[in-house]
């Protein structure tokens, strides 16, 4: 099991091997964290993104699902993009939130990412409660099948770290 970490900040700044981006199923780009790690990490990812859609996955990436792109720009080396459960759209989001991360770190694996962070995915507009996404988040990393020796959760507000130390003690 991986040492799980909290940290309040901003993703884009994580000096880690892989970081995970909260997208949608273009993968072109979006606002909230989407739109920080394309901003920051620069053309090369949305190039990485537009050569996935255009081979391995050309009508989009599913929910659940998670492929890697290069870094780009950002410390990090890779960015492993996943698309996370629209929560009001969902029968089950919580197997698809879980599949988020597992999916996520079974790419890091491939990649022999030795530390991940993740956001707290689809926490924003794709409205999952954050308390239910925590919860589910942490269950998801500790029970996990990795090799990765850390895993970071990266909480961009004191509400959602909040949460996400809530989850951790549970
Ligand atoms: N670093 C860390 N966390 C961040 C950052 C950042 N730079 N920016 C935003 N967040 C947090 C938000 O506060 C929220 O808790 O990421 C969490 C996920 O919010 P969203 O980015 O809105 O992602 P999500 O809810 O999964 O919705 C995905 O939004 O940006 C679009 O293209 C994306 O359509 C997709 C949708």
């Amino acid at each position: 099991m991986p040492r799980i970490v909290l940290v309040e900040g901003d993703i884009t700044a994580q000096r880690v091997d892989a970081i995970v981006n909260a997208a949608n199923p273009t993968l072109l780009g979006g606002g909230g964290v989407d739109g920080a790690i394309h901003r920051r990490g620069g053309p090369a990812i949305l190039e990485a993104c537009r050569r996935i859609r255009s081979t391995e996955w050309p009508d989009g990436l599913p929910t659940g699902r998670a492929v890697a792109t290069t870094g780009g720009d950002l410390p990090a080396r890779w960015v492993i993009h996943t698309v996370g459960p629209v929560y009001a759209r969902e029968e089950d989001p919580a197997t698809l939130l879980s599949s988020c991360h597992t999916e996520s770190l079974r790419i890091a694996d491939e990649l022999e990412a030795a530390r991940v962070a993740f956001p707290a995915i689809s926490t924003g507009v794709y409205g999952y409660p954050i308390d239910e996404a925590a919860r589910v988040a942490v269950e998801a990393v500790r029970t996990a099948d990795t090799s990765a020796r850390e895993v970071r959760f990266v909480l961009f507000d004191a509400t959602a770290h909040a949460a996400f130390a809530r989850a951790m003690t549970g």
